[in-house]
């Protein structure tokens, strides 16, 4: 054994000098040609030696296991403020060699657009986040680098019934977000922020800058569910916008175990899926201190917006859910745009301003994802509330999120998204900490993957499936090289597309077959079997 590990360090110096030195020769004439291929400021172009490349680079990581000492750089950071610095970044990165990881909002669960293990460069979309909102016509251009706090602060600037459903986060990007599907607290009512999208702007492999029209239906099909990073780099979505009424409902009322909880989670996973389209009902759970006896306990908190008055609800409520006993002092009634702030947990006080606000502070995190379509029985609810005891589970949160509604009509071709008819709802786990060392860590995400086993009994089957968007490296990733093998890809993609994930293929293979636009999880051109 001592011989062998003597002589690592050694060969690894000896690689590492020799990958330098090419790699600065590489960075020098990569700088050259950006600057023979566009017209693009200095400015916007940040390297390892740019005073501001660190600031640039953290502004947009969302989670802090990204972002350690030992996480690989990109060895140039471009903010391009048009489409033709894409247009050239995307050419002197193929003549280089180089990968490419486009950021839009950065919120990638493993980071997947700012961190890759070959050299690479960062197209970071934040200089590119200009929104359009066209109220006659109920639509907006949003171009890719803006959040989804932006787009809904332009909306209501201009109407106060005229809303977006997507997400709960104001600092998610769009480019990620609806390029992976998109969901929130009207996704019942109105789909996914994906289903809304009407066109796109695209600059693909060869340069090009493409529309709906001239990226024809196939590449506009794989976008919207698909992930955009397999494709090129989306630079603006047009959506629809919809209708809200001027005042909405919403309530969070939280019960303990001690309260009934797991009969009223039990209940709700039927009732929640199938009740009136305009009441999205929502749950969390988490460990908190019981405020009785100060020991451990599981809160089931119900979160929920109702695109409506407060009596409808009660009524609502009263007949379907009899059993929860909402009462009118639990809700309150207010705008749309002030239930963003609510949901994103943002005090009603604040100005919504805030919602312009892109800083994010990141934790370290590990997130999964399922979809449920059975009831989980009681006695399975009460083993999985076992695990909110142990040490790791202080900060365990699971979110379900009903589905039905509108999402029961849409079918599981109409977009690469294929969580459709047939789910009752989906559930986040997500699990965080503040140290940084490498055991803290691993017991986290050993605990995370230890209650992923615990569920897999009362969850989706054949495939298990989970949401893109909570990116999960665990379910699998692609070769390192070119090409992946279809049997190594199967493993994650169809677990997030279904059969969708064969078009996908087709799709790839039309605009990118030489993979150029690929990482851990992108749809792959596949090696023959
Ligand atoms: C705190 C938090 C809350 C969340 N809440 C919700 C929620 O309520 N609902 C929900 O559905 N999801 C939610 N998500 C998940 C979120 O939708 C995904 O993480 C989404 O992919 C993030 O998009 P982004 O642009 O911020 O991320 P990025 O990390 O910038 O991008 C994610 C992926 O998309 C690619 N990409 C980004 N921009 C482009 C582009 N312009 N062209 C091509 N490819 C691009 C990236 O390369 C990467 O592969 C949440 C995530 C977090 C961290
Ligand atoms: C970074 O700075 C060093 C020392 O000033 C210089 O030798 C090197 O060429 C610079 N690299 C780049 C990419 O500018
Ligand atoms: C982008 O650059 C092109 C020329 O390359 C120019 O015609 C166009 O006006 C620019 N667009 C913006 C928004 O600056
Ligand atoms: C980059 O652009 C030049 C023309 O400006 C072209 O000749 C070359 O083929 C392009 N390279 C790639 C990889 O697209
Ligand atoms: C519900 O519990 C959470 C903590 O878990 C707390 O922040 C919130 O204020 C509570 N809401 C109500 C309405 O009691
Ligand atoms: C729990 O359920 C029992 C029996 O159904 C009922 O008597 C009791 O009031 C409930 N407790 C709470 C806090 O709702
Ligand atoms: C519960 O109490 C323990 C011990 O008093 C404390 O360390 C912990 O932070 C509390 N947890 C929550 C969720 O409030
Ligand atoms: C933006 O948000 C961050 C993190 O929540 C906060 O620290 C900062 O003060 C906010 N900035 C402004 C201008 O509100």
């Amino acid at each position: 054994m001592k011989s062998p590990s003597f002589s690592m360090p050694l060969f690894l110096l000896v690689l590492f000098s020799f990958s330098w030195a090419t790699s600065a020769r590489t960075h020098d004439s990569f700088l050259q040609c950006l600057s023979l291929h566009s017209d693009i400021n200095a400015r916007l172009i940040y390297t390892q030696n740019s005073s501001s490349y660190e600031s640039v680079l953290e502004l947009s990581v969302r989670n802090a296991r990204f972002s350690t000492p030992t996480t690989p750089r990109p060895l140039v950071i471009v903010t391009p403020s048009n489409v033709s610095h894409i247009q050239a970044t995307i050419n002197c990165s193929r003549e280089h060699d180089m990968q490419i990881r486009i950021r839009s909002g950065g919120h990638d669960y493993e980071g997947l657009s700012y961190v890759s293990k070959v050299p690479f460069v960062i197209i970071d979309l934040i200089n590119m986040r200009s929104i359009d909102v066209d109220t006659e016509e109920k639509t907006a251009w949003i171009q890719a680098g803006a959040t989804i706090g932006e787009l809904y602060y332009r909306i209501a600037e201009k109407s106060a019934t005229l809303a977006f459903p997507a997400g709960v986060c104001p600092t998610v990007g769009v480019g990620g977000h609806f390029s992976g599907g998109g969901y929130g607290m009207m996704t019942r009512k109105f789909g996914l922020a994906a289903d809304q999208i009407i066109d796109a702007h695209i600059v693909t492999v060869d340069g090009r800058i493409l529309d709906r029209n001239s990226m024809g239906e196939d590449l506009f099909w794989a976008i919207r569910g698909g992930g955009g990073a397999s494709f090129g780099v989306i630079v603006a979505w047009k959506v629809k916008l919809v209708s809200v009424p001027s005042t909405v409902t919403v309530f969070t009322v939280n019960r303990t175990l001690e309260e009934n909880a797991t009969k009223l989670v039990h209940k709700w996973q039927s009732v929640a899926e199938a009740i009136d389209e305009d009441l999205y009902f929502r749950l969390f759970l988490r460990a908190v201190n019981s405020s009785q006896e100060g020991k451990r306990t599981v809160q089931a908190s119900f979160t929920s917006l109702f695109l409506g008055r407060i009596d409808q609800l009660i009524a609502l409520m009263q007949e379907s859910f009899p059993e929860f006993g909402l009462v009118k002092e639990d809700c309150i009634e207010m705008s749309w745009i002030q239930s963003i702030l609510y949901f994103a947990e943002i005090p009603q006080s604040e100005s919504l301003d805030v919602l312009l606000n892109r800083t994010v502070t990141a934790g370290f995190f590990k997130g999964k994802s399922d979809y449920v379509t059975e009831p989980i029985p009681e006695i399975a609810l009460e083993g999985l509330w076992q695990w909110f005891y142990e040490d790791e589970s202080e900060t365990l949160g699971l979110i379900f999120s009903p589905y039905g509604g509108i999402m029961d009509e849409i079918s599981e071709s109409e977009t690469p998204f294929p969580h459709r008819a047939g789910n009752l709802y989906n559930i986040h786990y997500g699990v965080s900490w503040e140290e940084e060392d490498a055991s803290t860590s691993q017991k986290h995400i050993n605990f995370m993957r230890r209650l992923y086993k615990y569920m897999e009994p009362y969850v989706s089957k054949s495939p298990r499936a989970a949401y893109m968007n909570y990116r999960d490296l665990d379910l699998g990733s692609n070769n390192k090289g070119k090409y992946t093998s279809y049997t190594q890809a199967s493993r994650w993609a169809l677990k997030y597309f279904k059969n969708n994930f064969n078009k996908l293929i087709h799709v790839k293979n039309m605009v990118d077959p030489q993979n150029f636009f690929r990482h851990e999880q992108s749809v792959p051109t596949l090696l023959r079997e």
